[in-house]
Protein backbone atom coordinates (compact mmCIF):
# COMPACT_ATOMS: atom_id res chain seq x y z
CA UNK A 1 0.00 0.00 0.00
CA UNK A 2 1.34 3.72 -1.05
CA UNK A 3 1.55 5.40 2.24
CA UNK A 4 0.69 9.09 1.59
CA UNK A 5 3.21 11.36 2.74
CA UNK A 6 3.09 13.64 5.38
CA UNK A 7 2.94 17.47 4.19
CA UNK A 8 5.34 19.99 5.54
CA UNK A 9 2.35 21.72 6.89
CA UNK A 10 0.66 19.16 8.50
CA UNK A 11 1.77 20.17 12.11
CA UNK A 12 2.23 23.47 11.33
CA UNK A 13 -0.88 26.41 11.48
CA UNK A 14 1.00 28.99 9.74
CA UNK A 15 2.35 26.53 6.78
CA UNK A 16 -0.81 25.05 6.80
CA UNK A 17 -2.31 28.91 6.03
CA UNK A 18 0.05 29.47 3.51
CA UNK A 19 -0.87 26.24 1.96
CA UNK A 20 -4.14 26.85 1.81
CA UNK A 21 -4.13 30.49 0.22
CA UNK A 22 -1.39 28.89 -2.60
CA UNK A 23 -4.25 26.15 -3.50
CA UNK A 24 -6.60 29.41 -4.24
CA UNK A 25 -4.32 30.94 -5.99
CA UNK A 26 -3.05 28.27 -7.81
CA UNK A 27 -6.69 27.67 -9.03
CA UNK A 28 -7.02 31.00 -11.06
CA UNK A 29 -4.40 29.90 -13.37
CA UNK A 30 -4.59 26.04 -13.38
CA UNK A 31 -7.47 25.11 -14.53
CA UNK A 32 -7.27 21.91 -13.85
CA UNK A 33 -6.89 22.22 -10.10
CA UNK A 34 -10.15 21.26 -8.23
CA UNK A 35 -10.03 25.37 -6.94
CA UNK A 36 -10.02 26.43 -10.59
CA UNK A 37 -14.08 26.66 -9.51
CA UNK A 38 -15.63 27.36 -6.32
CA UNK A 39 -19.09 27.57 -5.07
CA UNK A 40 -20.35 30.46 -3.51
CA UNK A 41 -23.37 30.91 -1.34
CA UNK A 42 -25.95 34.01 -0.57
CA UNK A 43 -28.80 34.84 1.78
CA UNK A 44 -31.94 34.85 -0.71
CA UNK A 45 -34.85 36.79 -0.59
CA UNK A 46 -36.84 34.08 1.73
CA UNK A 47 -33.77 34.20 3.84
CA UNK A 48 -32.66 30.92 2.33
CA UNK A 49 -29.50 29.57 1.23
CA UNK A 50 -28.36 29.73 -2.39
CA UNK A 51 -25.46 28.21 -3.95
CA UNK A 52 -23.72 28.05 -7.45
CA UNK A 53 -20.83 27.50 -8.91
CA UNK A 54 -18.13 29.85 -10.21
CA UNK A 55 -14.98 30.58 -11.75
CA UNK A 56 -12.03 31.59 -9.73
CA UNK A 57 -10.65 34.36 -11.77
CA UNK A 58 -8.27 36.42 -9.51
CA UNK A 59 -6.31 35.99 -5.88
CA UNK A 60 -4.60 38.30 -3.95
CA UNK A 61 -3.16 36.17 -0.72
CA UNK A 62 -2.25 40.04 0.96
CA UNK A 63 -6.07 41.38 1.01
CA UNK A 64 -7.27 37.55 0.95
CA UNK A 65 -9.75 38.57 -1.84
CA UNK A 66 -10.92 36.32 -4.61
CA UNK A 67 -12.56 37.83 -7.59
CA UNK A 68 -15.32 35.80 -10.20
CA UNK A 69 -16.89 37.50 -13.11
CA UNK A 70 -21.26 37.68 -13.47
CA UNK A 71 -24.12 39.21 -15.45
CA UNK A 72 -24.99 42.24 -13.93
CA UNK A 73 -28.45 41.46 -14.14
CA UNK A 74 -28.24 38.28 -12.28
CA UNK A 75 -30.35 37.34 -9.13
CA UNK A 76 -27.53 36.67 -6.66
CA UNK A 77 -26.66 40.80 -6.83
CA UNK A 78 -29.50 41.65 -5.61
CA UNK A 79 -29.11 39.21 -2.68
CA UNK A 80 -25.37 40.72 -2.28
CA UNK A 81 -27.33 43.94 -2.27
CA UNK A 82 -29.55 43.46 0.62
CA UNK A 83 -26.29 41.09 2.47
CA UNK A 84 -23.18 41.46 1.41
CA UNK A 85 -22.17 38.17 3.26
CA UNK A 86 -21.32 35.51 1.75
CA UNK A 87 -19.91 31.88 2.32
CA UNK A 88 -17.33 30.35 -0.33
CA UNK A 89 -16.69 26.39 -0.73
CA UNK A 90 -13.71 25.20 -2.27
CA UNK A 91 -12.35 21.79 -2.48
CA UNK A 92 -9.10 19.92 -4.48
CA UNK A 93 -9.78 16.13 -4.10
CA UNK A 94 -6.18 15.77 -5.42
CA UNK A 95 -4.68 18.00 -2.47
CA UNK A 96 -7.55 15.96 -0.36
CA UNK A 97 -8.26 19.35 1.10
CA UNK A 98 -11.51 20.99 1.45
CA UNK A 99 -11.83 25.16 2.35
CA UNK A 100 -14.55 26.98 3.51
CA UNK A 101 -14.44 30.62 3.84
CA UNK A 102 -17.22 33.46 5.12
CA UNK A 103 -16.92 36.59 3.31
CA UNK A 104 -17.74 39.65 2.52
CA UNK A 105 -18.99 40.23 -1.25
CA UNK A 106 -18.22 43.93 -3.10
CA UNK A 107 -19.94 44.24 -6.50
CA UNK A 108 -17.78 46.28 -8.99
CA UNK A 109 -20.06 47.86 -11.60
CA UNK A 110 -18.01 50.75 -12.71
CA UNK A 111 -14.43 50.15 -11.02
CA UNK A 112 -10.95 49.74 -12.24
CA UNK A 113 -11.50 46.25 -10.93
CA UNK A 114 -14.21 45.66 -13.25
CA UNK A 115 -12.61 47.28 -16.32
CA UNK A 116 -9.00 45.46 -16.11
CA UNK A 117 -11.41 42.40 -15.46
CA UNK A 118 -13.45 43.15 -18.97
CA UNK A 119 -10.53 44.02 -20.45
CA UNK A 120 -8.75 40.71 -19.57
CA UNK A 121 -12.17 38.25 -20.83
CA UNK A 122 -11.50 36.34 -24.09
CA UNK A 123 -14.11 37.17 -26.64
CA UNK A 124 -15.27 33.54 -26.03
CA UNK A 125 -16.08 34.53 -22.49
CA UNK A 126 -17.67 37.91 -23.40
CA UNK A 127 -20.05 35.66 -25.89
CA UNK A 128 -22.41 34.91 -22.28
CA UNK A 129 -23.09 38.79 -22.12
CA UNK A 130 -24.34 39.43 -24.82
CA UNK A 131 -27.54 37.64 -24.26
CA UNK A 132 -30.43 39.96 -24.35
CA UNK A 133 -33.51 38.60 -22.37
CA UNK A 134 -32.36 38.61 -18.44
CA UNK A 135 -30.58 35.40 -17.13
CA UNK A 136 -32.73 32.93 -15.11
CA UNK A 137 -35.56 34.46 -16.86
CA UNK A 138 -38.23 31.55 -18.11
CA UNK A 139 -38.54 31.61 -21.52
CA UNK A 140 -40.76 29.55 -23.97
CA UNK A 141 -38.06 27.70 -26.10
CA UNK A 142 -33.95 27.84 -26.18
CA UNK A 143 -34.03 28.86 -28.99
CA UNK A 144 -35.72 31.84 -28.59
CA UNK A 145 -33.02 33.07 -26.17
CA UNK A 146 -31.41 36.64 -28.83
CA UNK A 147 -27.87 37.25 -28.57
CA UNK A 148 -26.57 40.75 -29.97
CA UNK A 149 -24.21 40.14 -33.05
CA UNK A 150 -20.53 40.45 -31.37
CA UNK A 151 -19.09 42.92 -34.19
CA UNK A 152 -18.10 44.86 -31.95
CA UNK A 153 -15.99 43.19 -29.19
CA UNK A 154 -17.44 45.39 -27.11
CA UNK A 155 -21.16 44.54 -26.93
CA UNK A 156 -21.58 43.24 -23.50
CA UNK A 157 -19.80 44.98 -21.41
CA UNK A 158 -22.50 46.94 -19.82
CA UNK A 159 -23.93 43.37 -18.59
CA UNK A 160 -20.46 42.58 -16.80
CA UNK A 161 -19.60 42.64 -13.40
CA UNK A 162 -16.44 41.40 -10.84
CA UNK A 163 -17.03 40.64 -7.85
CA UNK A 164 -15.08 40.55 -5.31
CA UNK A 165 -14.96 38.27 -2.00
CA UNK A 166 -12.64 39.04 0.92
CA UNK A 167 -12.40 36.38 3.31
CA UNK A 168 -12.97 36.63 6.88
CA UNK A 169 -12.69 33.11 8.40
CA UNK A 170 -10.93 30.39 6.93
CA UNK A 171 -11.62 27.27 7.89
CA UNK A 172 -9.60 24.35 6.31
CA UNK A 173 -9.68 20.19 6.29
CA UNK A 174 -7.43 18.24 4.83
CA UNK A 175 -7.51 14.65 4.70
CA UNK A 176 -5.30 12.02 5.81
CA UNK A 177 -4.52 8.52 6.03
CA UNK A 178 -2.28 9.84 9.44
CA UNK A 179 -5.74 11.17 10.61
CA UNK A 180 -7.57 13.84 9.49
CA UNK A 181 -6.64 17.86 10.12
CA UNK A 182 -8.55 20.48 10.53
CA UNK A 183 -7.76 24.05 11.86
CA UNK A 184 -9.79 27.76 11.43
CA UNK A 185 -8.18 31.29 10.39
CA UNK A 186 -9.90 34.56 11.29
CA UNK A 187 -8.82 37.86 10.79
CA UNK A 188 -9.67 41.33 11.92
CA UNK A 189 -10.28 44.56 10.33
CA UNK A 190 -6.88 45.47 10.52
CA UNK A 191 -5.84 42.34 9.09
CA UNK A 192 -4.60 40.65 11.88
CA UNK A 193 -4.85 36.80 12.05
CA UNK A 194 -6.25 34.59 14.81
CA UNK A 195 -5.99 30.87 14.25
CA UNK A 196 -6.36 27.32 15.89
CA UNK A 197 -6.45 23.79 15.17
CA UNK A 198 -10.12 21.94 15.40
CA UNK A 199 -11.22 18.78 16.23
CA UNK A 200 -11.37 16.98 12.63
C1 LIG B 1 -18.45 25.08 -14.06
C2 LIG B 1 -19.37 26.29 -13.94
C3 LIG B 1 -18.81 27.54 -13.90
C4 LIG B 1 -19.63 28.67 -13.80
N1 LIG B 1 -19.05 29.90 -13.73
C5 LIG B 1 -19.83 30.99 -13.54
C6 LIG B 1 -19.23 32.27 -13.36
O1 LIG B 1 -18.01 32.44 -13.35
N2 LIG B 1 -20.07 33.34 -13.17
C7 LIG B 1 -21.42 33.18 -13.13
O2 LIG B 1 -22.12 34.19 -12.96
N3 LIG B 1 -22.01 31.99 -13.29
C8 LIG B 1 -21.25 30.89 -13.49
N4 LIG B 1 -21.84 29.65 -13.62
C9 LIG B 1 -23.31 29.55 -13.57
C10 LIG B 1 -23.78 29.68 -12.11
O3 LIG B 1 -23.48 28.49 -11.41
C11 LIG B 1 -25.27 30.02 -11.99
O4 LIG B 1 -26.04 29.02 -12.61
C12 LIG B 1 -25.62 31.37 -12.61
O5 LIG B 1 -24.61 32.33 -12.33
C13 LIG B 1 -26.97 31.89 -12.08
O6 LIG B 1 -26.87 32.16 -10.71
P1 LIG B 1 -27.89 33.11 -9.92
O7 LIG B 1 -29.25 32.84 -10.52
O8 LIG B 1 -27.78 32.68 -8.51
O9 LIG B 1 -27.47 34.53 -10.14
C14 LIG B 1 -21.04 28.51 -13.73
C15 LIG B 1 -21.59 27.23 -13.74
C16 LIG B 1 -20.77 26.15 -13.85
C17 LIG B 1 -21.39 24.77 -13.85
Amino acid sequence: MIQQETPPFYNDLDATRDHALALIARGVKDRKSGMHTFTVATIGPDGAPRLRTVVNRGFDPQTRTLRFHTDARSPKLDELASDQRAAVHLYDPKAKTQLRLDALATVHRDSDVRQAAWDATRDFSRECYRVVPTPGDAVEAPSTIAFTSGEDPEEGAENFVAVTLQMQTLEWLYLAHQGHRRARFSWDSIGEVSQTWLVP
